[in-house]
């Protein structure tokens, strides 16, 4: 049954909904935790190499990557056979019915690189995946330069079931290669020792839609990463509501109520239909 919004809340969004600008969305972990992909800081991050034990932080990194770039990529394959057993959920889908209703007024930031916002059916030109996305691929020696056409999606005979633990094949070996110079292709993603870039990842142009937007919806993030808080930060500053929707308190929860938001505490799939539908 869909939630019931509490009267404040249903006039914000009903607000946004008649003005003329965008709504605009932002998207973490926690969007796709009832679709069963475990939340990045949350338990079965680990991953072992040899003895050890290492966290997501330690491995989604160049540094990592360049001195281990077979356990890397056997930790990737796995990663992403989790998302392709994923389904979206409700939650995606009440964006994709948000952004049919509103169009070029929709706009959809996402942290997540498991592709369930494309995979529910949100369009790739209204879609900023600012941390990448697990099916795709460039060239670790960036031989063909830093633009959005160096990606390749992943190979189609490298297997959608990839059980944790296990190594790369000497197929495998040979298919993550750079088509052009041979050098290891690597994950699309953002690593930790990264920096956000517009070209590979729009991220400027995520930033930039701030400034369009009379609502910024905040869905299932811990707040950990720079850009989701610099827009967080500068639609503060331009006063426009936040509302969040989290399952913990979040450093957004504060913004949210300073702008006349929300800081609704719950599931995404669950409270999201309300809200999409309110603003549509
Ligand atoms: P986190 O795992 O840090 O946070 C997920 C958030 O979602 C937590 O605050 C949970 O309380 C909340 N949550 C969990 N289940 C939920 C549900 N069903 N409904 C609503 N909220 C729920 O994930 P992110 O904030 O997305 O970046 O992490 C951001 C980035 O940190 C990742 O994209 C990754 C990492 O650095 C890169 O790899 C570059």
């Amino acid at each position: 049954m869909e939630k019931e919004l509490p009267p404040g809340l249903r006039e914000t969004l009903e607000r946004a909904a008649r003005s003329n600008r965008m709504v605009l969305v932002l998207t973490g972990a926690g969007i796709s935790a009832e679709s069963g992909i475990p939340t990045f800081r949350g338990e079965e991050g680990y991953w072992k190499v040899g003895s050890r034990n290492y966290q997501p932080e330690e491995l989604a990194t160049r540094k990592a990557f360049t001195k281990m770039p077979e356990e890397i990529w056997a930790w990737y394959l796995h990663r992403r056979s989790v998302c392709r057993r994923a389904e979206p959920n409700a939650a995606h889908g009440a964006l994709v019915d948000l952004e049919t209703a509103l169009g070029d007024r929709f706009a959809l930031v996402t942290q997540n690189v498991d592709g369930l916002h494309r995979r529910a059916g949100s369009s790739a030109e209204r879609l900023f995946e600012i941390h990448g996305n697990i099916e795709l691929t460039r060239c670790s020696e960036e031989c063909t330069g830093a633009g959005r056409d160096a990606l390749a999606p992943l190979p189609a005979s490298i297997s959608l079931d990839w059980p944790r633990g296990k190594a790369l094949g000497e197929e495998e070996k040979r298919l993550l290669r750079c088509s052009r110079c041979g050098g290891w292709a690597r994950p699309h993603v953002l690593w930790f020792d990264e920096y956000y870039d517009e070209e590979l990842f729009r991220s400027r142009s995520a930033l930039a839609l701030v400034e369009e937007a009379s609502l910024l919806l905040v869905v299932g993030t811990s707040g950990q990463t720079t850009l989701p808080f610099q827009i967080v930060l500068r639609a503060a500053s331009r006063r426009i509501p936040i509302v969040v929707v989290n399952l913990d308190e979040s450093p957004f929860s504060e913004h949210a109520l300073a702008t006349g938001g929300a800081d609704v505490r719950g599931k995404a799939a669950e409270w999201l239909p309300a809200i999409c539908a309110r603003l549509s």
